[in-house]
């Protein structure tokens, strides 16, 4: 079953041709590079540029735009992301910040109504409104790399803005599972629910609206978003509903250029993305943990390697918790955490025979010699990669669509640490996080390039929430301690755990005799159908493949 899904959500112009036996002109599409995304209308977008003789950053700037439109209850240009990019001539990687920030005028107590925490409010409506990243984001990659004209790039996205596209099934699922919340937003029923209930998967979903919209941004550039009347709009709405989103803040809106977070692991150079991510920090941490074990050694999801990486994943959780936030705002001790030393000191308090209290877990014990979103990966003929995860948090964000715009606005502000019982994912998170205006809230998001040599060996990332942390890190060890071929390494079933709550999250397809064993160990066993959703490639002896994680289909149609 997984396997026939993923036949209908990888690469879509390969896979077409592979299955009526051309293999040339398949060959012909991979030569050009390989674009990897969770959706076949974008993966298509991306694949147009590379074969039109663009490179990796065109393809993504495509591909991002086309799921602007074909999914945005996952990410758009209401939204925000991270995008991690390997130039092969220069040898250079980079990382974009076009992380959605917090306005000017937001407080904390606006988050409380009699005292008490009214956790909705970060969640729905206009006070759950970052300011947007997206377009300026992708207008900055394109400046920077892009060699072709953005109208050219775009062109896609509007298409099926203008002229529709046909309704697939994890987009009704998504609408279906938020029937209710569309109800109360009579402008987002416009679009997704024209005649109060949900469309039949096939029906033509029309958004001539964001096709004007995406125009403007074509021939205008980014400003046309966030000054003129698509910021007009946007701010009309968010005060009609109460936010505090202003002009200003539009208008001060800048993504920014980080330095890469570069770590090594079993020989090869691991580039991810630094805060206000959170997962490449965790990732790092974790592979330096994992990689004084020899993990080939142990049968692959056996439960003494499901404990192993559960133990590393209490630890980078706790210390997340702890220490991440927005790097414009606190210090955040990275390059302790991803540390040889502190991973070595990791390994010492791991039992292999029991998992311990939440008090245990954390940088707070070391005594120092001293994780709606979507991931989408390229590749280009040239050597050039792409990791670029983008997000309105949950499905559909704030469920505010900005009338004669089509923009969804993201609900980001929940990744702040506003309340001390967590958000909508049960992340907890202290000052490092705390709601403070024009700072980024803390994210999971995890774009990541593996270099063997200077060759893109694994490109990858995902998407649900905190499980995006975990989700990412076992497909990388799937693929180069276990040797899986790609599709293999993300469809394998995962596990999850987040220090809080203390959880060992199973998916399903793990054996019972394993969930009894890691039981037996002391963990608090929950059953789960999906942990995250990955878009990886990988570039190796049998050349460039990539796999588009079945999961998202898969549980769109089994609900
Ligand atoms: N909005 C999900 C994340 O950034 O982690």
């Amino acid at each position: 079953m997984r396997c026939l899904l993923h036949l209908r959500l990888v690469c879509f112009f390969i896979l077409l041709f592979n299955t009526f036996f051309a293999p040339s002109l398949a060959l012909a599409q991979r030569a050009n590079g390989l674009v990897v995304s969770d959706s076949p209308l974008a993966t298509k977008a991306g694949m147009e540029m590379l074969g039109r003789g663009g490179n990796a950053i065109d393809a993504a700037i495509a591909t991002a735009y086309a799921l602007a439109v074909v999914d945005q209850a996952s990410s758009g240009i209401g939204g925000g992301g991270f995008m991690v990019i390997y130039e092969t001539k220069d040898r250079r990687a980079h990382a974009l910040d076009f992380r959605e920030t917090a306005p000017e005028g937001v407080r904390k107590e606006l988050y409380v109504k009699d005292g008490r925490p009214v956790p909705s409010l970060s969640l729905t409506g206009a006070l759950a409104v970052a300011v947007p990243g997206e377009v300026a984001g992708l207008a900055q990659a394109h400046r920077r790399f892009g060699s072709m004209p953005m109208q050219v790039l775009m062109a896609p996205a509007i298409r099926l803005a203008s002229n529709g596209f046909p309704l697939d099934a994890t987009l009704r699922y998504a609408i279906d599972r938020q029937q209710g919340s569309i109800k109360k937003f009579p402008d987002l029923g416009r679009i997704y629910m024209p005649n109060d209930e949900v469309p039949a998967e096939g029906e033509l979903i029309r958004q001539p609206e964001l096709g004007e919209t995406l125009k403007a941004i074509a021939s205008q550039g980014a400003n046309a978003f966030y000054q003129g009347w698509i910021a007009d709009a946007i701010v009309e709405t968010i005060k009609r509903e109460g936010g505090v989103l202003n002009s200003e803040d539009l208008k001060n809106y800048r993504p920014v250029w980080r330095e890469p977070l570069i770590g090594n692991y079993r020989q090869r150079t691991v580039i991810s993305m630094p805060p206000p991510s959170s997962g490449g920090v965790a990732i790092l941490q974790m592979l330096k943990v994992l990689e004084g074990y020899q993990l080939s050694d142990l049968a692959h999801n056996s439960a003494t390697y499901l404990h192993l990486i559960t133990e590393a994943m209490k630890h980078a959780f706790a210390d997340r918790a702890q220490y991440l936030g927005d790097p414009d705002f606190v210090k955040t001790p990275v390059s302790l955490l991803t540390s040889k030393d502190y991973g070595r000191w990791i390994r010492g308090r791991i039992s292999a025979a029991k998992t311990h209290p939440t008090r245990y877990y954390g940088l707070v014990n070391f005594k120092p010699e001293l994780g709606g979103t979507t991931h989408f990966s390229v590749i280009d003929r040239f050597g050039n990669a792409v990791a670029c995860t983008v997000s309105v948090n949950t499905r559909f964000g704030s469920k505010l669509l900005v009338p004669n715009t089509g923009i969804v606005l993201n609900n980001e502000m929940d990744d702040f640490a506003i309340h001390s019982t967590g958000n909508v994912y049960g992340l907890v998170g202290n000052e490092a996080n705390s709601l403070q205006p024009r700072k980024r809230p803390l994210s999971s998001m995890s774009p990541t390039i593996i270099l063997q040599g200077d060759r893109p060996e694994v490109v990858v990332g995902g998407a649900g929430g905190p499980r995006i942390i975990s989700a990412t890190l076992q497909t990388i060890l799937n693929v180069l301690d276990y040797r899986m071929p790609v599709a293999k390494a993300v469809e394998a079933p995962r596990v999850h755990h987040q220090w809080l709550p203390d959880q060992l999250n199973v998916e399903n397809d793990v054996a019972v005799e394993t969930k009894r064993s890691l039981e037996r160990r002391g963990h608090a066993v929950r059953e789960r159908g999906v942990l995250g959703v990955v878009q990886a490639i990988t570039n190796g002896q049998d050349g460039v493949k990539g796999a588009a994680d079945p999961r998202k289909e898969e549980r769109a149609r089994s609900e």
